[in-house]
Order: structure tokens, then sequence, then C-alpha cells
């Protein structure tokens, strides 16, 4: 049996490596971008430092920045009639996870038309869309190295996956000292997110032997930094090793999949407009108790590669660690709970059978070791609330 993988014919990693966007332009053949970005990069000056690189080379270029977190279709709109205004061949991708999955959409709609809807899961985006060179900014998504591209409905709260090798970038930069400046809950969120990503690739149905090497090396990169780079900001060696972690988990789940932790994450997102990488780590430690009994030797490497037990600790002991770590992570990382953030409460067992229908829908929780039905997954929601 062989495994199917995509990634991007280009990577520049390590520090510094977005100096390089320039000349990585000219290796794809292009030479007149639209930087799709945030306010947020145009403020810390990052979106003028890829400028300056561009200049100095002699790239004509301009920025749209008005992409949001978590990306809407409207939003997506917009990003589009700014690319068709010029005459842009390529898109730079710069940001979090937010900006490049807009400019994934941006780069399909802006060259084929259509709405967004059309290119959502389950059919397979195979054209190629307008070349991307994506430089994540958090550690993170995965984005950069991703086929997945995530955008929200705002007609009616659903979030959308939309999946195919159209939606995977041309090039990506790893330059982990575009993290630096990330605060601290965006750096926990974001960081938790890849952990995840890493988690539910290597115990998804879809996990090969290329997507295990990928997924394991990262989590023996994150576990052990990500309390560092939440404490430690500017610890570049912890920042560096959670970078590239978030690529290599990104590598993983792209190469596997996502499981049930994003299933149902997505709808909480959609509805609650809860932060990704949030609505995450409130549910991996009881999604991951769920699922251990499925899938016991997988999550007990998973403990054993985080480091949480040593490598001879048996399979049981070390799945009840593993969950143990993850309760101890969200602490530590002042994760709050769904009340805690604000949900409200009625309107959230309101919607939990909707939520479960969306979850299943996307396909991801078919991919989990343990596969709720709606029944039990309206239960599992119920239970992520107390
Ligand atoms: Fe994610």
């Amino acid at each position: 049996m062989s495994n199917h993988v995509q990634l991007p014919r280009v990577m520049e990693i390590g520090e510094g490596a977005s100096a390089q966007v320039a000349t990585i332009l000219a290796r794809l053949g292009c030479n007149s971008p639209l930087i799709i970005t945030d306010k947020v990069m145009v403020d810390l000056g990052y979106a003028a430092r890829i400028g300056a690189v561009l200049e100095e080379a002699g790239i004509s270029y301009a920025v749209f920045s008005d992409t949001v977190p978590e990306p809407t279709e409207s939003s997506i709109i917009a990003g589009v009639e700014a690319f068709r205004a010029g005459n842009f061949d390529s898109i730079i991708a710069l940001g979090g996870g937010s900006p490049i999955d807009s400019a994934k959409a941006i780069g399909i709609l802006g060259k084929f038309g259509g709405n967004m809807r059309d290119y959502k899961f389950p059919r397979d985006v195979s054209e190629s869309g307008v070349p991307i060179v994506a430089i994540p900014t958090t550690a993170g998504t995965g984005s950069e190295v991703t086929r997945f591209t995530i955008i929200t409905d705002d007609k009616v709260d659903e979030k959308m996956l939309c999946v195919g090798l159209g939606f995977m970038p041309q090039a990506a930069i790893i330059d982990f000292t575009l993290t630096l400046s990330v605060p601290p809950r965006v750096t926990a969120d974001t960081g938790i997110d890849a952990l995840t990503h890493a988690i539910e690739a290597y115990v998804s149905r879809k996990a090969n032997p290329f997507s295990d090497c990928q997924a394991l090396s990262a989590m023996r990169l994150i576990a052990p930094n990500l309390r560092k780079v939440y404490h430690t900001p500017d610890d570049k060696a912890a920042r560096e090793a959670m970078m590239l972690g978030s690529t290599l988990a990104g590598m993983a789940f792209s190469a596997a999949s996502v499981a049930l932790v994003h299933g149902m994450s997505r709808p909480i997102g959609a509805f609650f407009h809860v932060p990704h990488g949030l609505s995450n780590a409130m549910l991996l430690p009881h999604v991951t108790a769920f699922s251990i009994p499925e899938a016991t030797v997988r999550y007990a490497e998973c403990a054993r590669a985080m480091g949480v037990v040593s490598q001879d600790t048996n399979d049981d002991v070390a799945c009840q660690k593993l969950v143990l770590e993850l309760q101890a992570i969200n602490q530590e990382l002042n994760v709050p709970s769904m009340s805690e953030f604000g949900i409200d409460k009625a309107r959230y067992f309101e919607l939990c059978d909707t939520m479960a229908s969306q979850a299943i829908a996307s396909g991801s929780p078919g991919n989990n070791p343990r596969v709720p039905d709606q029944e039990t997954l309206v239960s599992l929601y119920h239970q992520v609330w107390s």
C-alpha cells in the first residue's frame, strides 16, 4: 500500500528565512505579488519588512490587510476584489493561520471564481490556484504546508473545510524570528493547536509511516517547549523548536488527517467565536480520554514522545499520564473553561445537536480511532461543558 503526500515545492527554514522572499518568488517565476495579511502584521512592521526585501529586489507589490480572524466568506470576497484590481501573478500570505487560510481561498476564487461553498469538502480542489508563498508568524496552524483551508459561511455560522492540492502553497518560509513578539495568549493557543495536529495525525485512522515520522518529531519538539514560550517569549531556542514542530505537525496532518478534536472544535469556533487553538485546547484532554480505549498503544507512544513518561512505562499508565499532562498544560497556560470564556450555557446546549451534525459532516470525526455517532457526539459536547 502507498500513501499520497503533497508538500510545497520550496521551503526555506530557519532564522532570517523571510529575507529570502524575493529569491523564492523569482524561483517560482513570479514578480508581481499581492501581500495578503492583517492589520496586526502591518502595525508590527512585518508587512513593511517583507515589502523592503521586495523593493530592494525591484519587485512591485501591494498589500491587502483586511483579512479577519477565523476568516469569513465576506472577508474573502473583499480579498478577491483586491486581487483582481491589480495585475498580480502571485500571493505572499503573511501572518497566523487566518491570513494564510484567507490567501488560499483568495488564490482559488481569484482565479476560478464561484462561491467558497462550491469548493467545500468532500470536493477535491485539485485546480492550480494563484501561486502562494506562505510566511507564518505563529507556531502554529501549520497552514503553510497543508492542503486545507477553513472558511466560515457567515450567513449560517458554518466553518467549511476545503481540501485539495489547489490550497497547497507553492512555497513556505519558516522563520521563527517572526514569532518572537507573539503575545502569550496567542502563543499558547496556537502552540496547543500544533500539539493537537501532531497527536491527531498520529492516532488518525489515516496515519501512515510518513505522517508518523513527522507527528512524533513534532511532539518531541513542541511538548518540552510549549510552557517555555508561554512564560519566556524571547527564548529563541524554544521559539525555533516550536516553529519547526508546528510545520512538521502541519505536514503530518496534511498527509494523514486531524480527527475528533478538530471536528468538534470548528462548530464551537463558528457559533461562539472561540479562537481555533483555544477551542481545541478546551476539548483536547476530554476527547483524548474518550478516544484512548480504541488506540491505547498509539496514545501511549504520544506520551513517550512528549516526554511525559519514560520509554519503558506501560501503555495504560502512559495514557493516564498523557491525559493528566494535557490537563496540566491547559491549567498552566490559563486556558479558560467554556463558561469562563463567556459562552452562553443555554445557547450552547441548544446548539449541541447542530454542532454534532456539522462535526460529522466535516469528515474529521470519522478519522478518529473511536468514532462517535450523532448521539454520542451530542453527549460528548454535554460532557465537555462540565
Ligand atoms: Fe488546527
